[in-house]
């Protein structure tokens, strides 16, 4: 038998026998190879070498710092677009024509209210200090007893009803969860506002005094724009794990949101402006990077798992913050984060590595200079990144996928018999 050039031939060396795969889209079906390997299973902790599914959602190459929505490169969407937009974008495959945008946004528009119940009592139920992150996971939850009809996932209609109201009620929680946090009465969504202002509005007016500065509206677009969607990531894989077990997308997206709020996924441009107040001043910067190098501790903001070349989010970001800047007054911060860039890019530990800025580097600057506290920041990555989650789940389901059910590799100890406590 000869093989195709295109396709892994593996043996089974305990009885010789050969199976040949073909690589389809980089990947090898991974089912194809289970007649010959039996009990047998692949060991891959972290699933860094596992494509847990196909998508024609994102694209993603770390190499080349490309991402793509659909196709469209993140650099046009962030410029042009809006987040509403790109959720349509993402969910439905394509942009939306005038009609069907102007439709879209209207929907979106007016499913922006959350319950009184929710607010007075889901909410009032927690401790006055609560984190913001732990409210909207657990109010994302609680979403799913007043919309029961969500369990319908099979129903393409009641599905996308849903999507269009958690893409509503997300800011308006999360601005909900930071009034609550810091003890000021909740601002009520105003309809005639675009997404990006009326956030805003929730979030800071007092007394109906706050306009906010339309560089600071264009700010929180675009960095909810980049945040959209970043494929396979932990919490769109919580998403899809809990999805495929035909949870409602309620349940669901507040799986998302748990993952997210760990420090290793949503939590990275938090720890980057600790990383700079700790720093303090530009003549440190060269005594911190040496001691990065000697193993003490990692340059926050920098690496990635993906991106072995400039996080192409981070270029954007990094514009944007000039802009805001400009209208806010410099973050004291900004001079040590570009130095400390800087001085990385031009130093081989780096550069031999492969580490540049990733998105986290100067988004958490930008968020600082427009007023959000550091409790904010990941609550603003879940507003930015629901619309992904959502477009994860609604394909998954299209996909009629199989419960996400791995194996494990047994290591324990072999069978034995139970010592009652007294003779222990
Ligand atoms: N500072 C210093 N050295 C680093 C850093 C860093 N930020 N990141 C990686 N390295 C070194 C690491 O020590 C290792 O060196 P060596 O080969 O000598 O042992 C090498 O680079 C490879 O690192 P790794 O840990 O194998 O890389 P990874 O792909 O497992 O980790 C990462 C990716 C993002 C967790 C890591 O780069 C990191 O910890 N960065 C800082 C935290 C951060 O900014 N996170 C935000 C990620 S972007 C947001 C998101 O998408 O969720």
């Amino acid at each position: 038998m000869r093989a195709v050039a295109d396709s892994i031939t593996i043996t089974d060396n305990r009885s010789g026998d050969r199976v040949e795969v073909p690589i389809v889209n980089g990947g090898v079906d991974a089912t194809a190879w289970r007649e010959l390997l039996g009990d047998v299973w692949f060991h891959d902790p972290g699933l860094t070498t596992t494509a847990s599914t196909t998508s024609e959602i994102t694209e993603l190459d770390g190499d080349r710092g490309i991402l793509r929505y659909r196709g469209y490169p993140i650099e046009q969407l962030a410029e042009q677009s809006t987040l509403p937009e790109v959720a349509y974008l993402l969910i439905h495959g394509e942009l939306p024509t005038q009609a069907q945008h102007d439709a879209w946004v209207h929907e979106i528009t007016h499913h922006t209210f959350i319950h009184e119940n929710f607010r007075k009592r889901i909410f009032d139920a927690f401790n006055y200090n609560a984190h913001p992150m732990g409210l909207l996971t657990s109010g994302v939850a609680g979403l799913s007893t007043f919309y029961p009809e969500a369990k319908n996932i099979a129903d393409p209609e009641a599905r996308l009803a849903q999507i269009i109201r958690l893409i509503a009620k997300m800011p308006t929680m999360a601005a909900a969860a930071y009034r609550f946090f810091k003890g000021l009465p909740f601002v009520f969504p105003d309809n005639a506002d675009d997404y990006s202002t009326r956030f805003l509005k929730m979030m800071f007016d007092i007394s109906n005094t706050y306009e906010p500065h339309e560089v600071l509206v264009k700010a929180v677009r675009i960095l909810s724009i980049l945040h959209a969607d970043h494929e396979q990531n932990c919490s769109t894989t919580a998403v899809r794990v809990v999805g495929s077990a035909h949870a409602d997308p309620y349940t669901s997206v507040a799986a998302a949101c748990g993952a997210l709020y760990g420090p290793r996924h949503g939590g990275a441009n938090e720890a980057v402006l600790k990383m700079l107040a700790e720093i303090g001043s530009m003549d440190r910067v060269g005594d911190y990077v040496a001691a990065v190098k000697r193993g003490e501790g990692r340059l926050m903001g920098f690496g990635h798992r993906v991106y072995k070349n400039y996080d192409p989010r981070a270029r954007i970001i990094k514009d944007a913050a000039h802009a805001v800047f400009e209208v806010t007054g410099k973050n004291p911060l900004l001079d040590i984060a570009l130095k400390l860039e800087e001085t990385a890019l031009a130093d081989d530990y780096f550069v031999s590595r492969r580490l540049y800025p990733n998105v986290d580097f100067y988004s958490g600057l930008i968020y600082q200079s427009i007023g959000f506290p550091t409790d904010m920041f990941t609550v603003l990555f879940a507003i930015g990144r629901t619309p992904g989650w959502l477009a994860h789940w609604n394909e998954m389901l299209a996909q009629d996928q199989r419960i996400t059910r791995p194996r494990q590799l047994y290591a324990g100890p072999a069978g034995r018999d139970y010592v009652p406590l007294d003779q222990r």
